[in-house]
């Protein structure tokens, strides 16, 4: 398990590659360029925790990743910089799907107030298993290793937020410690908030 600050550049395009193949919410629907910056921001931002699990045999080959920050939303902004750049991005997947420009919209007017994080808080904002390591414990050695640094950190709680029909993350979180806070509509999404006190996290 590799902080993603030391995972070597080269292996950014996989990881990116792994969350477009998994993720399906709306930073994958921005497509590839925007997920591969989003990660390359991801790795020099020093707010961020995250980690990616590699496979022992063959270091190349991404497993999982984990990724959250005490302000999540600042990494959605970055995306935005150059605006040129972004603007251009967006364009080729409105050509595409105009349909993405009603989540856009909903996501830059709208935020919800379940998502407003309060100090001590840490979100965990992606985890993610390749589907040929699933079951295996990657998942809840991601998530594990996430909670020790944020501890480390001094955080003294976890949120997060997950789409109501994803019962595997829902088990993983319940495990570790999470409990739904709050149910609410994202845009598309029906969502729960989940927190999960530090100091209570199950080992
Ligand atoms: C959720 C996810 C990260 C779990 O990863 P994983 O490596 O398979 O999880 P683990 O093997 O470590 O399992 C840990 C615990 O999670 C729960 N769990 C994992 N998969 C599950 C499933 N399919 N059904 C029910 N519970 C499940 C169990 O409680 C399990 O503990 P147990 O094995 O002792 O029963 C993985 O399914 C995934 O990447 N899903 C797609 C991406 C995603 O939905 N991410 C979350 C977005 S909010």
């Amino acid at each position: 398990m590799l902080p993603l600050s030391s995972l070597p550049r080269s292996l950014l395009p996989a990881l990116a590659d792994l969350h477009m193949a998994i993720m399906p919410t709306l930073l994958a629907d921005l497509g590839s360029e925007v997920v591969l910056r989003y990660f390359e921001n991801a790795a020099g931002n020093n707010l961020v925790i995250a980690f990616v699990a590699t496979d022992d045999r063959q270091p190349t080959e991404i497993l999982g990743y984990v990724l959250g920050s005490p302000d999540p939303s600042a990494l959605y902004s970055k995306l935005r910089q150059p605006l040129g750049w972004f603007l251009g991005q967006v364009l080729k997947i409105v050509l595409r799907r105009p349909t993405i420009l009603i989540q856009l919209a909903h996501s830059v007017l709208s935020s919800p107030p379940a998502n407003q994080m309060q100090p001590g808080q840490l979100e965990l904002t992606y985890i993610g298993v390749h589907p040929s390591a699933r079951g295996k414990g990657v998942g809840g050695q991601l998530i594990h290793t996430f909670a020790e640094a944020a501890r480390r950190a001094g955080y003294t709680s976890l949120v997060l937020s997950v789409e109501t029909d994803n019962p595997a993350a829902i088990a993983l979180y319940e495990k570790v410690g999470f409990v739904i806070r709050e149910t609410f509509q994202e845009g598309a999404y029906h969502r729960h908030r989940m927190a999960c006190s530090l100091a209570q996290t199950n080992p």
